[in-house]
């Protein structure tokens, strides 16, 4: 999708920086999300990546700019916030809890309850059935719900997280390497998810290594260098020898 289609952006990002110690992590970065696109962040190990999505999703302050939601600012609010108001950052290894079941997990942080005898009690029937819906929505089938997420494959759990994001109708989807640890037809299932959420109008911003994945699912790059905006291309407008050389800080846009 075209992001001159899509009207105003549903994130952007405007001048933030943030530093650790001596490194300049991020470097006075820009960038906007239109609805539907699917945005991919590009670097080398330590350009900033993580960094700079961990600013908008509410992990790290910046320490100077503003990061806007929909028009406005959420530069200083928590994680739960962020998530709350519609973005959802999945990451691979921390995105869900080992030991509870999947309808659990597509809860976690705002699980449902129900009054036995008067008393609060997690309302596991009611999450589960939600969940079998969420994930159904998806084209994903478990044929057991109850079962701990620690047994699932990492495919499975990638899901999962997705299904979550949908279920709490995230208007933003983060993605931290989320095929870096899959095999091959998961990969496939993960890369078949975000186009079918993309075409739900879910923004998705993507972190990944893997170019082949980049040039298959996304409409745009956006190329870190050592913390700073090494450039900006439309998929169908690069390759993957200019996003290396922008990667190794050869071309140098801003
Ligand atoms: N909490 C922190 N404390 C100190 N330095 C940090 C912290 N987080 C990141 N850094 C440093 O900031 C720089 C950018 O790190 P970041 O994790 O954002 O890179 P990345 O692009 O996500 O790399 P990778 O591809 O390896 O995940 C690195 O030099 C890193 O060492
Ligand atoms: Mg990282």
């Amino acid at each position: 999708m075209n992001s001159a289609d899509n009207g105003s952006p549903v994130l952007s990002v405007n001048g933030v920086s943030k530093r650790f110690g001596g490194t300049q992590a991020a470097n006075n970065l820009s960038l906007e999300l239109y609805p539907g696109e699917v945005l991919a962040l590009a670097g080398d190990n330590g350009a900033g990546k993580s960094t700079l999505i961990k600013m908008i999703s509410g992990v790290y302050q910046p320490d100077s700019g503003e990061i806007k939601y929909q028009g406005e600012t959420i530069s200083n609010r928590s994680p739960r916030d962020v998530r709350d108001l519609g973005i959802e950052t999945i990451y691979q290894d921390l995105a869900l809890a080992d030991n509870l079941d999947v309808g659990i997990n597509i809860f976690l942080g705002r699980e449902s309850m129900k009054s036995v005898f008067g008393l609060p009690v997690l309302d596991r029937k009611f999450m589960r059935r939600e969940a079998t819906g969420a994930l159904k929505h998806l084209g994903i089938e478990l044929n057991n719900m109850a079962m701990p997420v620690r047994y699932l494959s990492g495919g499975q759990r990638q899901a999962i997280a997705i299904s979550r994001a949908v279920y709490w109708k995230a208007r933003v989807l983060i993605m931290d390497e989320p095929t870096a640890a899959l095999g091959v037809p998961e990969q496939r299932e993960v890369k078949d998810l975000i186009k079918r959420l993309q075409n739900d109008g879910v923004a998705i911003l993507f972190i990944s290594h893997n170019l082949t994945d980049i040039f298959e699912v996304s409409d745009r790059i956006y190329v870190l260098e050592r913390g700073r905006k090494a450039g900006e291309r439309l998929i169908s407008d690069t390759d993957e020898d200019e996003v290396v050389a922008m990667m190794m800080g050869r071309i140098l846009d801003d």
